[in-house]
């Protein structure tokens, strides 16, 4: 029962990394400054400046990706390392020829480049020239930067993801977790709603230019998915799931593939003066650049019940809760939802609920609602692991934790779900978002701690030779 047999021919087996949490050399070869460059953890730990060297190991680790049989690998382009202003009008040589080499390494070992165009660093300069996100120039900033990937890679690359996690984003955008994303803290919910609608403006701009070149190749979005339940089975729980959903999972989707606000979410969004401002032409421009694919990564699910009247008035409203930070905002109540712990579901060492059934879920509902083909490009179990004396790493619970959601993938796949790969988080070890680099979620260990970058040597752990064996069977036996 638990076997699968037989994924799709050319599955895109791979992993993924991104720019700033794995290549280091934050400021070789004429990079400007991304606010990655510019963040720590509350801790002061987190460090994007070496993370894992990738800029100097680009070799040995592509060899790393072939040896467990890639077909696939999703990795970012840094801006700043094109564009070190953001919108210089010459790109950064240096900047250009790192990724033709990393993509002529990756097409020699027959492995495609998947590439994310902005994943969270974002260029400081235009933060200091204009606000970024928060002004409309971003837009044409942010199209300009793809004209140049798409005429210098377009003949190598054939798979293309706009933005990473645009949901996150926007869902954290007023908590202190955005100076990831825009170098400040945003207080006001209509700032929020108004980056959102500009970032949509400028994928649909992107989109369409791709498809005018006419190269063939696939791109679309990368939002982060997780599957809703509601807390109970009180009729309200299941109005406050759907809500949530639509708020933290569709509404970018049904903007970019449908071209249109979802109709309740924009009401509570108007009720309280938080709509975005859609100039005219705004609508159109976003209608007329479709995706040909929709990328999604999947963690974890959650569960919310309806926002308690009471429990509202006691937030506080400028809360860093992420929880509520979406909803917070002076005079709003009630809230969409409140998520609470869901005591059926077994969490992981860092406490992400693991729920394989929650990506089954997920893939069916994208797969209706869209009808596009889909890809996974991230899912994994980031937990600290331990490098035994003899160089070994025992990471069975990242065996395990993979294992599962690859059979939901199997299952989704037989009910009909266009699937065409899995790429989960990450190839190699990397910096996290949030916790440093002793939260681990590659398939190689990289040897260095927080602040003791040792030799960054590169060691294969247990997980590695079970993914390389999944490859090569294209079927998991379990
Ligand atoms: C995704 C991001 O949200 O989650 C990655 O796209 C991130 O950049 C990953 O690393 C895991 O989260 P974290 O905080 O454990 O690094």
């Amino acid at each position: 029962q638990n076997q699968l047999t037989g994924f799709p021919n050319n599955f895109l087996w791979g992993a993924s990394t991104s720019a700033h949490q794995f290549e280091g050399a934050w400021n070789e070869d004429g990079k400007g400054l991304s606010t990655a460059d510019m963040r720590k953890t509350p801790q002061g730990v987190t460090d994007y400046k070496v993370a894992s060297d990738h800029y100097h190991h680009y070799m040995e680790d592509v060899a790393l990706m072939a040896e467990m049989g890639f077909r696939a690998y999703r990795c970012s382009i840094s801006w700043t390392r094109i564009l070190p202003h953001g919108n210089d009008l010459v790109p950064n040589k240096k900047g250009l020829e790192f990724y033709d080499n990393l993509f002529d390494e990756l097409l020699e070992h027959h492995i495609e480049p998947i590439v994310t165009i902005y994943h969270f660093d974002y260029p400081v300069s235009l933060i200091e020239q204009y606000g970024g996100w928060i002004s409309r120039r971003s837009i044409d900033d942010y199209v300009h930067y793809c004209r140049i990937l798409f005429e210098r890679y377009g003949k190598k690359v054939k798979y293309w993801l706009t933005i990473n996690e645009q949901n996150m984003m926007i869902v954290y955008g007023q908590s202190s977790v955005a100076s990831l994303f825009y170098g400040e803290k945003i207080k006001e919910r209509k700032t929020v709603m108004n980056i959102n609608h500009h970032m949509c403006i400028a994928q649909a701009r992107a989109m369409a230019i791709y498809h005018e070149m006419k190269l063939g190749g696939l791109i679309g979005p990368a939002p982060n998915i997780t599957a809703i339940y509601p807390a109970s089975n009180l009729p309200e729980d299941s109005l406050a799931a759907m809500n949530y959903s639509e708020f933290r999972n569709t509404l970018y989707l049904d903007l970019l593939v449908n071209g249109e606000y979802p109709s309740a979410l924009w009401k509570y969004l108007s009720d309280r003066n938080w709509q975005p401002d859609i100039l005219p032409g705004d609508m159109k421009t976003i209608a007329d650049g479709k995706p040909d694919w929709i990328a999604f990564n999947y963690y974890f699910s959650e569960c919310v019940r309806a926002y308690p009247k009471d429990k509202a008035s006691q937030r506080s409203e400028n809360t860093d809760d992420p929880n509520v930070t979406f909803m917070a905002q002076s005079g709003d109540k009630p809230k969409i939802a409140e998520n609470v712990p869901n005591t059926s579901l077994p969490q992981t060492a860092s406490h992400m609920a693991i729920d394989p059934v929650g990506l089954h879920l997920v893939l069916r509902m994208l797969w209706d609602r869209y009808r596009l083909p889909l890809i996974i490009t991230e899912n994994g179990c980031g937990v600290p692991d331990t490098l035994e004396s003899d160089q070994t790493i025992h990471d069975s619970y990242r065996i395990e934790f993979l294992e599962k959601h690859l059979l939901s993938c199997r299952k989704a796949i037989e009910e009909g779900v266009q699937l065409i790969g899995y790429c989960p988080w990450s190839a190699i070890d990397l910096v996290s978002t949030g916790e440093g680099c002793s939260k681990r979620y590659g398939f190689v260990y990289v040897n260095r701690d927080e602040c003791d970058y040792k030799d960054l040597r590169r060691i294969r752990k247990d997980s590695f030779y079970w993914y390389r064996d999944i490859i090569r069977a294209n079927s998991l036996h379990a």
